[in-house]
């Protein structure tokens, strides 16, 4: 089966197409950050207005790549939640009707399971039952994951999401839009030691975790300074480290309690060079091994959309005629 799929959830519009039995043929993005980046976030409105300029052409690009034409593609997948509901809606309107006019099946994508099947299109992928620990700018979840579409919540974020945790510090210390790898970058010039930040929910039980009180710990640690550019790079590092050992406490501590030895990490915050090291660490002790996908499909891209659609459409699912998005839909 021959999928071409559509992502249109945030600030990037994405097309790709994935086979059942060749792999991942072509993938194509085009990243809106220049039109936000004058607000400090995305403006829903511009996002929408863009995925529209853009779907079209990244599309054509995608079948181009691969080279295959609309007789090839026995069906299309799309992100239909959660996100923005505008930025959505393009995606799924053109993906459904597209669906519709080359009379072939579509499906709507959770964009998390899509997130979290992103390390499926390596050369090494995990095979089920593995734990999930999805780091994005919108969630921070532990998963356990027995098969496609069985999953059972370990943790969850009682407040911020880790990538918005990043993002609003980054923003705090004058680093723009979108600021966690800009974050990531400056702490690399940073002293880790002359902060002392907390490891937020480490002395409680269970595998949930909270992120905003490490943004107010950074904004009162910058405020009560003297803001040089040494200073700001010294709280980002700290700020890192401090999320970075909180991610791996509990991610350690949801192997422990499943007895699973493979850990998938996934979304935009596993680009971190310093996550994915200490992760790698941490679980080679517990003889876990570790997956993430390759960078550029750690953030939104359509390559993962492509590869989650196309398993649920062999399985045989696929929409209505009525188009449906979801702002809001719970994963587990
Ligand atoms: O998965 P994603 O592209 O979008 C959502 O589904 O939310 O994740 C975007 C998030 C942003 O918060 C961004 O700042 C963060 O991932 N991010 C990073 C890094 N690269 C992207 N955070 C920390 N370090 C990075 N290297
Ligand atoms: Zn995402």
């Amino acid at each position: 089966m021959r999928v071409l799929a559509i992502e249109s959830s945030c600030d990037e519009t994405a097309a790709a197409i994935y086979d059942s039995q060749q792999g991942l043929l072509s993938h194509a993005l085009h990243s809106q950050v220049d039109i936000h980046r004058e607000y400090g976030g995305v403006v829903p409105e511009l996002a929408s207005r863009d995925h529209i300029r853009k779907v079209l052409p990244l599309v054509q690009q995608a079948l181009d790549e691969a080279g295959s034409g609309r007789d090839d593609i026995d069906a299309i997948a799309y992100t239909a939640g959660p996100g923005l509901v505008g930025a959505l809606l393009v995606g799924a309107c053109f993906a459904r009707s597209l669906a519709w006019g080359w009379g072939v099946p579509s499906l709507g994508v959770h964009h998390l399971e899509a997130h979290l099947l992103a390390p499926m299109l390596e050369p090494e992928p995990p095979s089920y039952p593995f734990v999930a620990l999805i780091v994005s700018g919108g969630h921070t979840l532990l998963v356990e994951v027995t098969a496609l579409g069985e999953y059972k919540l370990l943790g969850d974020t009682l407040d911020d999401a880790v990538g918005e945790a990043f993002d609003k510090t980054a923003k705090l210390l004058g680093l723009g839009y979108p600021g966690g790898a800009a974050l990531a970058k400056l702490a690399e010039s940073g002293d880790i030691k002359r902060f002392d930040f907390p490891r937020p929910m480490v002395n409680r039980p269970g595998c949930d975790f909270s992120f905003s009180g490490l943004k107010t710990f950074a904004m009162n640690q910058w405020r009560g300074s003297d803001q040089s550019d040494q200073t700001r790079a010294d709280i980002a590092a700290a700020f890192q480290l401090a999320v970075v050992e909180t991610l791996v406490i509990k991610a350690k501590r949801a192997m422990q309690q499943t007895q699973m030895s493979q850990l998938v990490v996934a979304g935009g915050v596993s680009a971190n060079t310093l996550l994915r090291q200490r992760l790698q660490h941490a679980m080679r002790d517990l003889h876990v091994d570790v997956f993430f996908p390759r960078l550029e499909f750690c953030t939104d891209n359509a390559a993962m959309v492509a590869y989650s659609g196309c398993q649920r459409l062999l399985r045989g699912e696929h929409d209505p005629l009525s188009i449906q998005v979801h702002a809001r839909w719970p994963f587990a």
